[in-house]
């Protein structure tokens, strides 16, 4: 199968602005576009009634070939939100189980009139394979050990308004110092993430065993999260994806928590103003040994809210009258404010 190539682009398939497929293939401005469309989202969501008519008509289909809670759930939310109507694909009772090839199943789908395919699956490169069988517009929640954009657009877009506390969200991240802590190696969230915290201007350290740390990376890397805990402003950590590992790759897991977990005295020793986030699920006792509701700034629980705008903005990007690319106040086809307006 063909994928993306080393900079996230399709070579061969529809055009990347009509897809949100990676980090690198969206770019800063794009990015940064959705992160304004997300503060309008989360606006919406604020309302009594959080529903508005964008994409009345549309039709959105969830394909998760892995599980999911929170970015199934999510995206599902938000094409409601939007009043498009929603189709959830249960790969285990399909005919895919026949015989029948994933292109097909694509293929046949698309027959029925889906508008965004929203796609998770173990192997990297999928969501590029789909948009070259589909004119639908295809949305990758997940592809194998490579991307997981809208996590990352979620992440940023979370401790941005974090930094901000009551003042206006700040357009950066120039300045600020972010730790991933944990299995970066077979992370999409942090490939993606530190894409993202990059191209909006963070500091990123990676804190990993050597074993966990992917080959020929460029993020500066530390086994120490002890010396670097003084020095951040947001402490990212994963979960050990033990589905990717083929073998052990951690010796014993009470010496990696001791060494790279977020415990009680970590806690202690760290400034309180250190955001700490995590992408979920999170395996207690493992990454992190503390209730995350008592620490003065975690913000894992916004994360999952945040979520929903994020997908709501990606969503009335690619499928929203005269939205793609334009900034709100510039969309001609049909008022933003109308495509906005309460039910
Ligand atoms: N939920 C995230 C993902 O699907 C992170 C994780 O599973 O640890 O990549
Ligand atoms: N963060 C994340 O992708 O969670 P789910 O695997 O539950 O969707």
């Amino acid at each position: 199968m063909t994928g993306p190539d080393q900079t996230g682009n399709d070579q061969t398939g529809s055009s990347a602005a009509s897809h949100c497929r990676s980090i690198v293939e969206l770019g800063p401005q794009r990015v940064r576009h959705l992160l304004e469309l997300t503060d309008h989202m989360a606006e919406v969501n604020r309302r009594p009634n959080p529903k508005v008519p964008a994409l009345r008509s549309r039709t959105v289909c969830n394909i998760f070939f892995e599980d999911s809670t929170r970015t199934r759930l999510s995206f599902e939310m938000a094409a409601r939100r939007l009043s498009a109507d929603t189709m959830t694909f249960s790969v285990g009772q399909s005919s895919l189980n026949k015989g029948e090839s994933l292109r097909d199943t694509i293929e046949t789908l698309a027959a029925m009139g889906v508008d965004a395919f929203v796609v998770r699956h173990r192997s990297s490169g999928v969501p590029w394979a789909i948009s070259r069988w589909t004119d639908a517009a295809v949305v990758n929640a997940g592809d194998g050990w490579h991307a997981h954009p809208t996590q990352a657009l979620l992440d940023c877009h979370t401790l941005m308004s974090e930094l901000s506390g009551s003042s206006p969200r700040r357009a950066d991240l120039a300045g600020i110092k972010i730790a991933i802590v944990g299995d970066i190696k077979h992370s999409r969230v942090a490939r993606s993430g530190i894409a993202a915290f990059e191209m909006l201007g963070a500091e990123v350290i990676a804190v990993a065993p050597r074993t966990l740390i992917p080959p020929h990376f460029s993020t500066p890397v530390t086994q120490d999260l002890d010396t670097i805990l003084p020095e951040i402003d947001a402490l990212y950590l994963l979960r050990m994806q033990s589905e990717r590992m083929s073998g052990a790759l951690v010796p014993d897991l009470s010496e990696y928590t001791m060494r790279f977990g977020l415990t009680p005295e970590r806690v202690q020793r760290m400034n309180d103003n250190v955001v700490v986030m995590h992408p979920g699920p999170m395996n207690r006792g493992v990454e992190i040994t503390v209730d995350p509701a008592e620490l003065p700034r975690s913000v894992i629980t916004k994360q999952v809210t945040t979520g929903i705008a994020v997908r709501m903005a990606v969503l009335f990007e690619l499928l929203g009258s005269g939205a793609a690319q334009a900034a709100p106040e510039t969309s001609t086809e049909v008022g933003f404010e109308s495509q906005m307006e309460e039910l």
